[in-house]
C-alpha cells in the first residue's frame, strides 16, 4: 500500500497527482493523504480480519475531520482518548454508536458529553474512574456501556515510550485485580459491564506480545465465566506497525489468526483498534530545502519543515524515509537533515542515498500520515501548516495553514484580576 510512486517522468506523485506541481499550488511544507490507501488500508483489514471483527479507527493517529469521515463511510468505527476527539467524530458526521472511549483520564465533563452522545462503550482504566462513571451514569439515570481495560503484563516489544501493557505502565488495571473488580463492578449502578479491553502498545512488529496478551485476555474471560459474569465483549486495541523502511510489516492475516487461536472460540464481539496501520503509509510530508551546509563528507541540510511539524525523529528516534520529489539523478552525497527550530533534536536523521541538496529542492518524508500532523505544535511560533487530501487525480485542502493572526489572537495584554474579591 504505498502511497507514492514515480510518474513516467520520474517524479513523486501520489495517485494523479505530482507532488512538485502540488507544491506550488500549496506551498511548502505541507502534508499530503492518498484517500485511496487509506481505503485500501481499511479494507486490508475487513478482509483480513472478517466481519464479525469490528474496527474501531484510533483518531489520534491523524484526526482531521475528512480523515474521520472518509473512514467512517466505509463503515469504520472509531476509538477517541477525549472530549475533543469526539467533537471531532461528531463534526465528521460519524456515527456515535460506533465510538469507544479509551484514556486514563477522562474528565467528569468528558464523560458526560460521551454519555449524552450515546457512544458504544468507555474503556475504563481504574477504579477511581469506574467510581465517577458510575455516579454520573446514575445521577442522569441512564446506564453507560463499560469494559474493564486490562493491563496484561506484556512487553509489546516496542519502542519504549509507546508500549503500553507492562506492569507498572500507566494503563489499565492490572489483570491480578480484575478477577476481583469485576463482579463488584457489574454491580455498581449506572455501569453496565460489557466486557475487557486492552491495548500492549504501538508501532508493534512482532506478533508474540500479541499472542501473549489475547491468551491472558481469554483465560481471563474464561475465569471471569465460570464465575458466572457475563463477558459479551473484547476490545483487543491497536498498535499493528507499519514500514518506516525496512521493507517488513506485520501481515494482517497472521494477525488474525492469532486472534482466531486465542479468542476466537469465545463467541464474544471482537473489536480491534488501529490507528497508524490505516493512515500511516497514506501520507507523506512534502518539504524544501532552505539551505546546505556542507561539512568535509556531509552536508547539513536545512529544510523548511521542522520538528513542531513532524516530532516523531526527536520523541522516539523515529525515522522516516525521505525521497527527493524531482529527479533522482546526480550521484549520492552524505546529508544530515534538519528544520529550522532552535534544538539539535530539530532532526529528522542522516541519508546517504539522495543526491547533492540545494536550496530549493523538494523533499518528502513518507509514512507520515500517522501521528504527524496530529502531533504537531506551534512551537516557535510556527503556525500548523496544511494538510492536503489526494483522490484521483484531484486534491483538497483539507486543514489551510494557519495563519499567524490566529495564534497571536489567542493571547492578550493582562487584565489583572484579584482572587480575593471573588
Ligand atoms: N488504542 C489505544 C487505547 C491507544 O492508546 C492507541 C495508541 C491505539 C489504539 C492505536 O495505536 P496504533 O494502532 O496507532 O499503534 N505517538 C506515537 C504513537 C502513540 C500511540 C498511542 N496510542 C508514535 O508516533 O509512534
Amino acid at each position: 500500500q504505498k502511497s507514492v510512486h514515480r510518474d513516467s517522468a520520474g517524479v513523486l506523485s501520489m495517485e494523479g497527482v505530482r507532488l512538485d506541481h502540488l507544491a506550488e499550488a500549496v506551498e511548502t511544507p505541507f502534508y499530503a493523504y492518498s484517500a485511496r490507501t487509506i481505503a485500501g488500508a481499511y479494507q486490508d483489514f475487513r478482509s483480513a480480519l472478517g466481519l464479525d471483527v469490528g474496527v474501531c479507527y484510533a483518531v489520534k493517529a491523524n484526526g482531521n475531520l475528512s480523515v474521520i469521515a472518509l473512514l467512517s463511510e466505509l463503515g469504520c468505527g472509531m476509538d477517541i482518548v477525549s472530549g475533543g476527539e469526539l467533537q471531532r467524530v461528531v463534526a465528521a458526521g460519524a456515527s456515535r454508536d460506533g465510538v469507544v472511549f479509551s484514556g486514563v483520564g477522562k474528565t467528569r465533563a468528558e464523560v458526560e458529553a460521551a454519555l449524552a452522545a450515546g457512544i458504544h462503550q468507555f474503556n475504563v482504566e481504574s477504579v477511581a474512574e469506574l467510581e465517577l462513571i458510575s455516579a454520573v451514569a446514575a445521577s442522569h439515570g441512564v446506564e453507560a456501556p463499560v469494559a474493564l481495560r486490562v493491563n496484561p503484563d506484556i512487553d509489546a516489544l516496542s519502542h519504549d515510550k509507546i508500549s503500553t501493557g507492562r506492569k507498572g505502565d500507566k494503563f489499565g488495571i492490572s489483570i491480578d485485580e480484575i478477577a476481583s473488580l469485576y463482579p463488584r463492578a457489574s454491580g455498581m449502578r449506572g455501569i453496565r459491564l460489557v466486557g475487557l479491553a486492552t491495548h500492549i502498545g504501538s508501532q508493534i512488529t512482532d506478533l508474540e506480545p500479541y499472542r501473549k496478551a489475547y491468551t491472558r485476555i481469554a483465560g481471563l474471560t474464561r475465569h471471569l465465566r465460570d464465575l458466572g459474569q457475563s463477558v459479551t465483549r473484547l476490545d483487543l486495541g491497536g498498535g499493528i506497525g507499519i514500514d518506516y523502511g525496512s521493507g517488513f510489516k506485520l501481515d494482517l492475516r497472521d494477525f488474525a489468526s492469532i486472534i482466531r487461536a486465542t479468542v476466537g472460540d469465545l463467541d464474544a464481539e471482537l473489536t480491534v483498534e488501529p490507528g497508524r496501520r490505516l493512515v500511516g503509509e497514506a501520507g507523506v510530508l512534502v518539504t524544501q530545502v532552505l539551505y546546505s551546509k556542507p561539512h568535509a563528507d556531509f552536508d547539513i541540510v536545512v529544510i523548511d519543515a521542522a520538528m513542531n511539524d513532524l516530532i516523531r525523529p526527536a520523541m522516539y528516534d523515529a525515522v522516516h524515509p525521505v525521497e527527493m520529489v524531482s529527479s533522482t539523478e546526480g550521484g549520492s552525497r552524505k546529508c544530515r537533515i534538519v528544520g529550522p527550530v532552535c534544538e539539535s533534536s530539530d532532526a529528522f536523521g542522516s541519508f546517504d542515498h539522495l543526491p547533492e541538496l540545494s536550496s530549493g529542492n523538494l523533499v518528502a518524508f513518507l509514512a507520515a500520515g500517522a501521528y504527524g500532523a496530529s502531533m504537531s505544535s506551534t512551537y516557535n511560533a510556527r503556525p500548523l501548516i496544511p494538510e492536503v487530501l489526494i483522490s484521483d487525480d484531484r486534491f483538497a485542502v483539507i486543514r489551510r495553514r494557519q495563519p499567524i493572526e490566529e495564534l497571536l489572537a489567542l493571547e492578550r495584554n493582562p487584565k489583572w484580576r484579584s482572587l480575593s474579591s471573588r
